[in-house]
This record gives C-alpha cells, structure tokens and sequence, in this order.
C-alpha cells in the first residue's frame, strides 16, 4: 500500500521552492548531470522519454531542449504544476507533455510506446515493490528501450557514519526492513531502499543490465548542505572520486544513489 495522499500533500509542499534549492547546489547539479549523460549515452536526441516521478520537470525540460519528445508524470499536484509552467515557457507542446500519473498505474500512460523511461532522485523509493511499476513496463517502452533509474540503496556509508557521532538511529535507519518513515514538508509516508541487484531482479528476464553507477560514496549526500559550502575543493575532489570509482564493483553497489541502466530485450 502506498500513501498517495501525503506524498501528494508533501511534494506538493516542496513544488514551488524546489527548483531554486536544487539549481543552486553544486552536489544535485553535478547529480543530475550523471544521470543525464546516461540516458544521453543510451538514447539519442529525437528519441522519446517517459519520465515517471519527474517533479518540477527540471530534468524533462533539458531532454526536450536536446531534442527529445518528453512525457513527464507525476502523482503530486504542485509537481504537476510546475511541469505546466515549464512546457508553457518552452513553446514546445508537441515534444513536452504532462499527465498526472502514478507510476503504479503506467497502464493509463499515453503517448507510448517509448524509447527511454526515466527516473530520478529516489522517486521509486516510495514504493515497496518495484513489480508494481516493472509489470508495466513492456506496454510502455519499445523493444530494445531503455530504463535509467535513480535509486537510493541501503547502504549509504555517510550516513553509516552518523553512528560515530551518536547518531545511531540516523545511521541504520535505511537498514530496516518495512520501510521507514519520511517526513516530507510535514507529510509523513514510507520509504524503501533497495539494493541495485533487487531493482535488477523486478524488471524479470526481459530485461538486461547494461550500467550501474553509484554517486555520493565518497562525495557527502546532498542533504549534508554544509559540506560543499565549507570545503568546495575537497567537495569537487570527492565528486571526482565517485566518478573514478563508482561505475566499478563493490563500488557502485553503495552510496546515497545508484544509477541503474537496463534494457528491455523483450
Ligand atoms: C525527490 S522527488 C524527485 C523529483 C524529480 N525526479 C527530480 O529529479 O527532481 C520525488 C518525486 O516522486 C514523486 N512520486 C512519489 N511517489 C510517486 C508515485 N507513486 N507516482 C508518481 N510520482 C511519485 C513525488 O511527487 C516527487 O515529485
């Protein structure tokens, strides 16, 4: 059971400030920037993008500006609404599209199928299982299409790390099994994290892993707002190892997020 209620009610909070926080700190820029080149490397501009938790569209929009036809959902109405304002303000009504979707319900999705499902910043950690969004899947992208998917995993080791301050339930809280509780502007529903391999399992055998890549292993999650402030070339340093390293084995299994890139083989 998911609470669409207060993820509604939550997200829908955090619309209209959501833009101006993540524009301007340099770890989600550089986030985002990761995940975009993986849907840039597997997809080619022209190619049409089913977006599913997409927020305020900010990652949508840069698709459509390289060209491609974007399909952007969300299930909150601020989101929703902010994704409006975007595709008003890019003039390209044909190529940037908004439905108000969750995506356990792909099957009402329309504008399909696509070349490419997208997902970023922890979206899908709203949900328990993942086979209520992978079910779908096959109605909805092309054979040989693509799905990029942002994911937070269990172990996150600065946040294993609160346990030397003190902060023990901090530090396990992503270690608990049935979710944990998130507060969102107020609004409070479960989380889930999940390992790359249990993501990879939901897609079933028509599907194969083609990338995965963690980010924030060495570099601090982006909730850890001082850090880049206070150590700005220690922070680009890190960014640069996660780079290095997180694309490799037992690297890209931990940190705040991983980037899973499968393809459906059908
Ligand atoms: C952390 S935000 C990420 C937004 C965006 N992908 C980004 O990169 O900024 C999580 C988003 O997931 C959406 N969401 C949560 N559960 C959802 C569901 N069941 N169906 C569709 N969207 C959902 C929320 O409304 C919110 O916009």
């Amino acid at each position: 059971m998911i609470d669409i209620e207060s993820i509604n009610a939550g997200f829908s909070r955090k619309a209209q400030v959501y833009d101006a926080y993540c524009e301007n700190h340099p770890v989600i820029r550089w986030a985002r920037g990761l995940a975009r080149a993986q849907m840039l490397a597997h997809v080619p501009p022209g190619g049409a993008i089913l977006e599913l938790n997409a927020g305020t569209g900010a990652d949508a929009a840069f698709f459509v500006e390289r060209g491609y036809r974007v399909h952007a959902t969300d299930v909150a109405d601020g989101m929703v609404a902010e994704i409006a304002a975007k595709i008003e303000a890019a003039g390209q009504r044909e190529r940037f599209t908004v439905q108000q979707c969750s995506f356990t319900e792909l099957d009402r999705v329309w504008g399909g199928p696509y070349d490419a499902v997208f997902s970023n910043f922890g979206g899908l950690n709203c949900i328990p299982d993942l086979r209520d969004v992978t079910r779908a899947l096959p109605k909805v992208l092309k054979p040989g299409g693509f799905a990029v998917w942002v994911v937070m995993p269990p172990i996150c080791p600065w946040e294993l790390a609160q346990a030397l301050r003190g902060h023990w339930r901090t530090a396990t809280r992503r270690l608990h099994h049935g979710g944990v509780l998130a507060n969102v502007e107020g609004a409070k529903f479960l989380a889930y994290y999940f390992t790359p391999g249990a993501v990879a399992r939901a897609f079933g055998p028509g599907f194969r892993r083609v990338a995965l890549q963690s980010f924030s292993l060495f570099c601090p999650p982006s909730y850890m707002d001082n850090f880049p402030k206070r150590l700005p070339s220690q922070t680009r340093r890190l960014m640069g190892l996660d780079e290095t390293l997180c694309s490799r084995w037992p690297f890209n299994q931990w940190g705040d997020y991983f980037i899973l890139t499968m393809q459906f083989i059908a």
